[in-house]
Protein backbone atom coordinates (compact mmCIF):
# COMPACT_ATOMS: atom_id res chain seq x y z
CA UNK A 1 0.00 0.00 0.00
CA UNK A 2 1.25 3.42 -0.93
CA UNK A 3 1.62 5.90 2.41
CA UNK A 4 -0.02 9.02 2.74
CA UNK A 5 2.72 11.61 3.96
CA UNK A 6 1.03 14.92 5.39
CA UNK A 7 1.82 17.70 3.00
CA UNK A 8 -0.51 20.48 3.27
CA UNK A 9 -3.13 21.10 5.91
CA UNK A 10 -6.62 22.55 5.93
CA UNK A 11 -6.38 26.14 7.52
CA UNK A 12 -3.30 26.21 5.08
CA UNK A 13 -4.83 25.63 2.22
CA UNK A 14 -7.08 27.62 2.93
CA UNK A 15 -5.26 30.19 3.42
CA UNK A 16 -3.10 29.99 0.20
CA UNK A 17 -6.69 29.97 -2.01
CA UNK A 18 -7.99 33.05 0.22
CA UNK A 19 -4.51 34.68 -1.09
CA UNK A 20 -4.62 34.43 -4.06
CA UNK A 21 -8.58 35.28 -4.10
CA UNK A 22 -8.06 38.03 -3.22
CA UNK A 23 -5.09 39.30 -5.28
CA UNK A 24 -7.22 38.42 -8.26
CA UNK A 25 -10.41 40.69 -6.70
CA UNK A 26 -7.97 42.92 -7.47
CA UNK A 27 -6.22 42.24 -10.68
CA UNK A 28 -9.81 41.76 -12.41
CA UNK A 29 -11.46 44.20 -10.30
CA UNK A 30 -13.33 46.19 -13.67
CA UNK A 31 -13.19 43.39 -15.90
CA UNK A 32 -15.18 40.54 -17.66
CA UNK A 33 -13.53 37.83 -15.90
CA UNK A 34 -14.02 34.22 -16.32
CA UNK A 35 -12.82 31.36 -14.76
CA UNK A 36 -12.12 27.84 -16.65
CA UNK A 37 -11.50 25.35 -14.45
CA UNK A 38 -9.65 21.93 -15.63
CA UNK A 39 -11.34 19.11 -14.32
CA UNK A 40 -11.09 16.69 -12.65
CA UNK A 41 -8.27 18.02 -10.58
CA UNK A 42 -9.46 21.14 -10.02
CA UNK A 43 -13.19 20.98 -8.95
CA UNK A 44 -12.29 21.71 -4.93
CA UNK A 45 -9.77 24.50 -6.04
CA UNK A 46 -12.10 26.33 -8.08
CA UNK A 47 -15.21 26.01 -5.79
CA UNK A 48 -13.22 27.41 -2.96
CA UNK A 49 -11.24 30.30 -5.08
CA UNK A 50 -14.36 31.60 -6.74
CA UNK A 51 -16.15 31.56 -3.04
CA UNK A 52 -12.98 33.95 -2.16
CA UNK A 53 -13.37 36.28 -5.17
CA UNK A 54 -15.10 39.92 -4.06
CA UNK A 55 -15.58 41.00 -7.81
CA UNK A 56 -17.97 39.35 -10.36
CA UNK A 57 -16.94 35.65 -12.35
CA UNK A 58 -18.25 33.52 -14.90
CA UNK A 59 -17.11 29.54 -14.74
CA UNK A 60 -17.13 27.50 -16.69
CA UNK A 61 -14.57 23.88 -17.28
CA UNK A 62 -12.56 22.02 -19.43
CA UNK A 63 -11.99 18.42 -18.93
CA UNK A 64 -9.12 17.08 -21.09
CA UNK A 65 -7.44 13.38 -20.18
CA UNK A 66 -4.00 12.72 -20.54
CA UNK A 67 -2.53 10.53 -17.83
CA UNK A 68 -4.94 7.38 -17.34
CA UNK A 69 -3.83 5.67 -14.00
CA UNK A 70 -0.17 6.26 -14.49
CA UNK A 71 1.64 8.86 -12.33
CA UNK A 72 3.58 10.45 -14.94
CA UNK A 73 2.35 11.80 -18.01
CA UNK A 74 1.60 9.55 -21.07
CA UNK A 75 2.24 13.27 -23.24
CA UNK A 76 -1.14 12.20 -25.63
CA UNK A 77 -3.91 15.27 -24.89
CA UNK A 78 -7.47 14.77 -25.67
CA UNK A 79 -9.90 17.06 -24.57
CA UNK A 80 -13.07 15.52 -23.71
CA UNK A 81 -14.91 18.55 -22.38
CA UNK A 82 -15.59 21.49 -24.19
CA UNK A 83 -15.53 24.89 -23.23
CA UNK A 84 -19.45 25.99 -22.68
CA UNK A 85 -19.06 29.58 -22.37
CA UNK A 86 -18.73 32.83 -24.68
CA UNK A 87 -15.41 34.02 -23.74
CA UNK A 88 -14.67 36.63 -27.15
CA UNK A 89 -13.37 39.53 -25.71
CA UNK A 90 -13.24 38.57 -21.99
CA UNK A 91 -10.48 37.88 -19.09
CA UNK A 92 -9.88 34.48 -18.60
CA UNK A 93 -8.01 32.75 -15.92
CA UNK A 94 -7.46 28.77 -16.33
CA UNK A 95 -7.46 27.28 -13.03
CA UNK A 96 -5.02 24.17 -12.51
CA UNK A 97 -4.91 21.55 -9.72
CA UNK A 98 -1.08 21.23 -10.31
CA UNK A 99 0.95 21.64 -13.03
CA UNK A 100 4.17 19.27 -13.58
CA UNK A 101 5.41 18.97 -17.36
CA UNK A 102 3.51 22.22 -18.32
CA UNK A 103 2.26 19.98 -21.87
CA UNK A 104 -1.71 20.11 -20.40
CA UNK A 105 -1.59 23.54 -19.83
CA UNK A 106 0.42 24.35 -22.93
CA UNK A 107 -2.48 22.16 -24.91
CA UNK A 108 -5.54 24.29 -22.99
CA UNK A 109 -3.67 27.84 -23.55
CA UNK A 110 -4.20 27.45 -27.27
CA UNK A 111 -7.15 26.04 -27.30
CA UNK A 112 -9.21 28.91 -25.02
CA UNK A 113 -6.84 31.65 -26.96
CA UNK A 114 -8.84 29.80 -30.16
CA UNK A 115 -12.00 31.41 -28.68
CA UNK A 116 -10.45 35.09 -29.07
CA UNK A 117 -10.52 36.20 -25.04
CA UNK A 118 -9.16 39.45 -24.41
CA UNK A 119 -6.59 37.79 -22.17
CA UNK A 120 -5.44 34.71 -20.78
CA UNK A 121 -3.53 33.83 -17.63
CA UNK A 122 -2.78 30.68 -15.35
CA UNK A 123 -3.58 29.99 -11.87
CA UNK A 124 -2.71 26.94 -10.52
CA UNK A 125 -2.58 24.94 -6.86
CA UNK A 126 0.26 23.48 -7.01
CA UNK A 127 3.58 24.31 -9.36
CA UNK A 128 5.78 21.27 -9.68
CA UNK A 129 8.91 22.41 -10.84
CA UNK A 130 10.88 19.19 -11.69
CA UNK A 131 9.71 18.00 -14.26
CA UNK A 132 8.90 21.07 -16.94
CA UNK A 133 9.07 20.88 -20.20
CA UNK A 134 7.17 23.71 -21.62
CA UNK A 135 7.92 27.42 -20.81
CA UNK A 136 4.26 28.19 -20.35
CA UNK A 137 3.88 31.12 -17.48
CA UNK A 138 2.03 30.41 -14.41
CA UNK A 139 0.71 33.81 -13.25
CA UNK A 140 -0.43 32.77 -9.55
CA UNK A 141 0.63 29.82 -8.13
CA UNK A 142 -0.37 29.05 -4.47
CA UNK A 143 2.41 27.03 -3.68
CA UNK A 144 5.91 25.51 -5.17
CA UNK A 145 6.67 22.17 -4.95
CA UNK A 146 9.79 20.75 -6.27
CA UNK A 147 8.61 17.31 -6.67
CA UNK A 148 6.69 14.21 -5.79
CA UNK A 149 3.12 13.12 -6.43
CA UNK A 150 0.68 14.90 -4.57
CA UNK A 151 -3.01 13.82 -3.71
CA UNK A 152 -6.18 15.21 -2.08
CA UNK A 153 -8.42 18.17 -2.46
CA UNK A 154 -9.06 17.34 -5.60
CA UNK A 155 -6.03 15.63 -6.65
CA UNK A 156 -5.87 11.69 -7.86
CA UNK A 157 -3.68 8.63 -7.96
CA UNK A 158 -6.18 6.16 -10.16
CA UNK A 159 -8.95 8.08 -8.99
CA UNK A 160 -8.61 7.83 -5.34
CA UNK A 161 -7.75 10.40 -3.02
CA UNK A 162 -9.54 13.38 -4.27
CA UNK A 163 -12.26 13.47 -1.60
CA UNK A 164 -9.39 14.49 1.09
CA UNK A 165 -9.48 17.72 2.38
CA UNK A 166 -5.90 17.91 3.27
CA UNK A 167 -3.06 17.33 0.49
CA UNK A 168 -0.70 14.32 0.90
CA UNK A 169 2.83 13.22 -1.00
CA UNK A 170 1.99 10.15 -2.04
CA UNK A 171 4.96 7.43 -1.28
CA UNK A 172 5.09 4.36 -3.60
P1 LIG B 1 1.34 18.04 -16.93
O1 LIG B 1 0.76 18.02 -18.31
O2 LIG B 1 2.51 17.11 -16.82
O3 LIG B 1 1.67 19.42 -16.44
O4 LIG B 1 0.27 17.37 -15.99
C1 LIG B 1 -0.75 18.06 -15.44
C2 LIG B 1 -1.84 17.14 -14.91
O5 LIG B 1 -1.31 15.90 -14.44
C3 LIG B 1 -2.52 17.78 -13.74
O6 LIG B 1 -3.66 18.49 -14.14
C4 LIG B 1 -2.86 16.60 -12.86
O7 LIG B 1 -4.14 16.10 -13.18
C5 LIG B 1 -1.83 15.55 -13.19
N1 LIG B 1 -0.74 15.52 -12.17
C6 LIG B 1 0.54 15.93 -12.31
N2 LIG B 1 1.25 15.80 -11.20
C7 LIG B 1 0.37 15.30 -10.28
C8 LIG B 1 0.49 14.98 -8.88
O8 LIG B 1 1.53 15.14 -8.20
N3 LIG B 1 -0.64 14.51 -8.28
C9 LIG B 1 -1.83 14.34 -8.94
N4 LIG B 1 -1.98 14.66 -10.24
C10 LIG B 1 -0.89 15.12 -10.90
MG1 LIG C 1 -5.27 13.93 -12.55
Amino acid sequence: MPQLIPFLKKDEIAEMVAAVAQRLSSDYKDSEFVVIGVLKGAFMFVSDLVRGLTIPVEVDFVRVSSYGDAASSSGTIRMTKELELDIKGKDVLIVEDIIDTGLTLDYIVNYVKSFSPKSVRICALLDKRERRMSDVPVDYACCIVEKGFLVGYGLDYAEKYRNLPEIYDLKF
